[in-house]
């Protein structure tokens, strides 16, 4: 068993979306810091889903945060396109966060004053490399294939909880990304819509090529993976 969810062995096997090599990260003050990651390696390949499980508290959101450029690691580095991006500018991070990533939280953080499509759009917006009408015809298929076809136009404050999670996903997927970072993306969710969330995710990862690493807690999700990382104490464990 490879803990490394390396398939270089393959020989004609793609270059990783993403890399990360020996990423170590401390969090707090004083007496009080903590080991948090102690030294991760890991490869993420197109078309592959990653279930990222482990007990509470044992860094996975903290790997998503290095991983997503939202933190940097305090030793290791991460690479897209031999690009090491951890010891990037803030600027080149921002940029790469944009054109290559996707994120879905626990929390879908859309913005309630906005539509279903407004919130599509923005990170198109931020990219900027759309015309409006291209950002708006894209941000209605990308609702449409998550089922929201008909309530592209609804304030996100007027949508349930599935059907927010839902366009967070749509969001998610507005730049193309390579790689979907989500962080218990049906954590608040039902068994219905959870079921519904995950299911898309694994769509998109098969149909487009893209990579998705989800942390869950849910072991059922998890085992429809086509990898599982296993995290204990910071480390990826058997
Ligand atoms: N600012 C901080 N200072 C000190 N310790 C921190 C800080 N932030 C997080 N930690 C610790 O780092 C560890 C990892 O946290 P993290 O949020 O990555 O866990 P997790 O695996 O995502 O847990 P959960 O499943 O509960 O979401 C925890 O023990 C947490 O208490
Ligand atoms: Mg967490």
């Amino acid at each position: 068993m490879n803990r490394t969810a390396d398939h270089t062995a393959a020989g004609d096997s793609p270059a990783p979306v993403l890399e990360a090599r020996g990423l170590h990260r401390w969090l707090g003050e004083a007496e009080g810091r903590v080991h948090v990651l102690c030294g991760l390696d890991l490869k993420l390949y197109p078309e592959k889903s990653y279930a990222v499980v482990g007990p509470s508290g044992c860094g996975k959101s903290t790997l998503l945060y290095l991983l997503g450029l939202l933190d940097r690691p305090d030793e290791g580095a991460i690479f897209v396109d031999e690009t090491n991006l951890s010891a990037g500018t803030d600027e080149a991070r921002t940029r790469a966060r944009s054109a290559y990533l996707g994120f879905v939280f626990q929390f879908h953080f859309l913005l309630p004053e906005f539509t279903a499509a407004e919130n599509v759009m923005l990170p198109m917006r931020k990219l900027g490399r759309l015309g409006d009408s291209e950002m708006r015809d894209r941000a209605e298929a990308l609702l449409r294939d998550v089922g929201l076809g008909d309530k592209t136009h609804r304030f996100a404050n007027h949508l349930s909880g599935g059907e927010q999670q839902r366009v967070a996903i749509a969001r998610s997927l507005a730049n193309k990304p390579r790689l979907i970072l989500a962080d218990e993306p049906t954590g608040n969710l039902d068994m219905r819509n959870s079921t519904l969330v995950f299911d898309l995710l694994q769509q998109v990862a098969h149909d487009k090529g893209q990579a998705i690493l989800i942390v869950t807690h849910n072991r059922e999700l998890a085992d429809q993976c086509d990898e599982i990382l296993s995290m204990r104490d910071g480390r990826f464990v058997e």
